[in-house]
Formats: structure tokens, C-alpha cells, sequence
């Protein structure tokens, strides 16, 4: 090849900067592709783009609705660039056809950079506040017959039901085609409340309880994620809620709100007075017993959740066992310390705690 860009045959050789370019091109285009397919996940994957309730379909219309708006002025502002890219530093035309060109340009920077503006962003602030921002809002108190309150603690999501005995943690359960009003509280710092296929987010916020519907128009599993930066494992606090069939969800409730059975064998009663006599009982609640800690999840029926430290792991033996030894290695951070127990007491805790259903 030699100096002036031409290789032996002749061609004109691709200068490695548009090479370059193109490459970030494709690449950037590879990961807003990736992006994308992230969004396209099935029912329970928390994805805003499969909404389960009205609440939630309002959200994804205003969303594509603002999408189309700003794809619009986007392509108008970059076919006007073009054009005035074109016409910049033309010399020698007829001066009327200057005056013209001027007045015609004021023109389109009123009607462009003005007008249309603020016309499309006083439509979509009456779309966005009356038609989506009432209707994702909260029901006043007394007039959903069903109430649930979740508290955020760091990190991890205490569930109470007014009116029942039942605490449970993580996984929300309702029933099918029922309004369900939540009152938001933390006890700590500020977290924020998101099931994205349901409703939108709502902050807990510190002496300030706030209120959501949830409704799901089908049963199904719909995850959701603290969606604000409440410390190290932030990312490890997300919550299940389940819709369950009216009769399904009586009888999860009525089993909820029961004390815990006693120990149906010698080792879950060995496995008890481990429970008791370590630390476990000082933060953890299982009513039925004399464990009445707060600063844990309540463990009564833990048998009945499908996963651990706010769905950070599956709730199988294994796991629990790995978890009750060397919970900081899941979840760095978190208040738990590590248990240093003998092979003996191990096993009959994990018995005794296999035996919360
Ligand atoms: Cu709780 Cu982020």
C-alpha cells in the first residue's frame, strides 16, 4: 500500500478510522439489540412490557405513546440538521432569496423549537397525570375490602396481613381479580416498592406510609425489585407477589396465621433448642415458640416460600444449610452472622427448620 491510501491493485483502502467507527456502530447497535431482548421476557421475568392489570397496561401505553412522540421530533430535528447542513455557507444567491431563506428559517426554529415543543409536552402532561397517574393510584382507604402491609427493611420485605395473624416475608401472596390496597412502610431507610407487570413503583419512605393497589388479572407469579438504592445488597432485595385462586389464597392465610406445629420428631426438637439457644432466636420470629426477634424475617411457616434472603437462593436443603452456615458469602453485608455449630446440631436444625410448614 503506499502513502496516499491506495493499495497495490489500486483500490482505495477503508481509512481506519471509519473502520473504527462502523465497528462501535455495530457494537453499540449489538447491545441496545441485547437491551431489548432483556425487556421481552415471559409472565414473572418483572417485565413492564407484559402488564397483568390495568394499572399496569396504562403505564406501558403512555410509555409507547412518549416512545412515538420522541421518535418523531427526533427524526424531525435531524432531518432540519441535514438540511441546514446543506444550505450552510451558500454565497452569491440573489439577495430576496437570502431575505426568504432567513424568514422561512425563523420560521421553522419557532414552529420547531418552540411550538411543537411545548404542545407535545402540555398533551402528554394531561395524558401522563389524569389519564395514568390517577389510575395507577391507590384507592382511599375502606374501599378495597382486601389490605396488606409490606415493610422494607434492609433487605428484605416484611409481609402483614390486618386482621390475621399471618407474617410472612418475600412472597406476597393475594387472590386472583381482587383490589388489594398495600400500605408501604420501612423500617429503616428508603426503599422503593416495584412489581413492573402490576402496578408502578412507590418509595418507602421513613415516617410516611404510602398506599398501592395491586391487582393481578391472572394467576401467575409476578417478581418485583426494591427499585431504590437502599445500601450493598440493593440488588438482593426483590420480592414474588402470588395470585393465587380465592380458595388457594383462604387457605394459605389460614395456614399463615397458625402458630408453628411442635417438632414432629426427636431431632426437629434437638433441632428447636438449637434454634433457641444460638443466636437465631434473638432476630428471628416463630410464633409458636419462644423466638421473638425482629430483625430477621419471621421463619414460622418458612417451609411455605420458595426461596431465601429475598429470593437471592432456592429454599432446598442444600441451600438453607449453605445459607445457615455462611450467610455473608450469598449476601455480603447482610445482618446475619455465621453459625459455628457441631455436625449434630447442624443437621437437627436443619431438620427442625424443614419442619416449618
Ligand atoms: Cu431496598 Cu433498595
Amino acid at each position: 500500500m503506499d502513502t496516499r491510501g491506495r493499495d497495490l491493485r489500486g483500490k482505495r483502502a477503508a481509512p481506519a478510522g471509519s473502520l473504527v467507527r462502523r465497528l462501535l456502530l455495530l457494537a453499540g447497535l449489538g447491545c441496545a439489540l441485547l437491551l431489548i431482548a432483556g425487556c421481552g421476557q415471559s409472565q414473572g421475568g418483572q417485565s413492564t412490557l407484559h402488564p397483568a392489570s390495568d394499572q399496569s397496561r396504562k403505564i406501558l401505553h403512555l410509555f409507547w405513546g412518549m416512545l412515538a412522540a420522541a421518535v418523531v421530533v427526533f427524526i424531525g430535528a435531524v432531518v432540519l440538521l441535514a438540511i441546514s447542513y446543506r444550505r450552510r455557507n451558500r454565497e452569491g444567491i440573489p439577495l430576496v432569496e437570502a431575505e426568504n431563506e432567513k424568514a422561512v428559517s425563523s420560521g421553522l426554529v419557532v414552529a420547531f423549537g418552540i411550538v411543537i415543543p411545548v404542545a407535545c409536552l402540555i398533551v402528554l402532561f394531561f395524558i401522563a397525570n389524569i389519564g395514568v397517574v390517577k389510575a395507577t393510584d391507590a384507592p382511599a382507604p375502606g374501599q378495597t375490602k382486601m389490605n396488606v402491609t409490606v415493610i422494607g427493611h434492609q433487605w428484605f420485605w416484611e409481609v402483614r396481613y390486618p386482621g390475621s395473624a399471618a407474617v410472612t416475608a418475600n412472597e406476597i401472596h393475594i387472590p386472583v381479580k381482587t383490589p388489594v390496597n398495600v400500605t408501604l412502610k420501612t423500617a429503616d431507610v428508603i426503599h422503593s416498592f416495584w412489581v413492573p407487570e402490576l402496578n408502578k413503583k412507590v418509595d418507602m419512605i421513613p415516617g410516611h406510609p404510602n398506599t398501592l393497589e395491586l391487582y393481578a388479572d391472572h394467576v401467575g407469579m409476578y417478581r418485583g425489585q426494591c427499585a431504590e438504592f437502599c445500601g450493598l445488597q440493593h440488588a438482593h432485595m426483590s420480592m414474588a407477589v402470588y395470585a393465587d385462586p380465592p380458595a388457594k389464597f383462604r387457605a394459605w392465610l389460614a395456614n399463615m396465621a397458625k402458630p408453628v406445629a411442635p417438632p414432629a420428631s426427636p431431632q426437629a426438637k434437638a433441632g428447636e433448642q438449637v434454634f433457641l439457644t444460638q443466636q437465631c432466636a434473638s432476630c428471628h420470629t416463630i410464633r409458636g415458640t419462644s423466638a421473638r426477634g425482629t430483625i430477621g424475617p419471621d421463619l414460622t411457616h418458612l417451609q411455605t416460600r420458595n426461596t431465601l434472603a429475598a429470593l437471592t437462593i432456592p429454599n432446598r436443603k442444600g441451600y438453607l444449610g449453605a445459607w445457615v452456615i455462611d450467610p455473608q458469602h450469598f449476601k455480603p453485608g447482610n445482618k446475619m452472622p455465621g453459625l459455628n455449630l457441631s455436625g449434630a446440631q447442624f443437621s437437627n436444625l436443619l431438620t427442625f427448620l424443614e419442619g416449618l410448614k
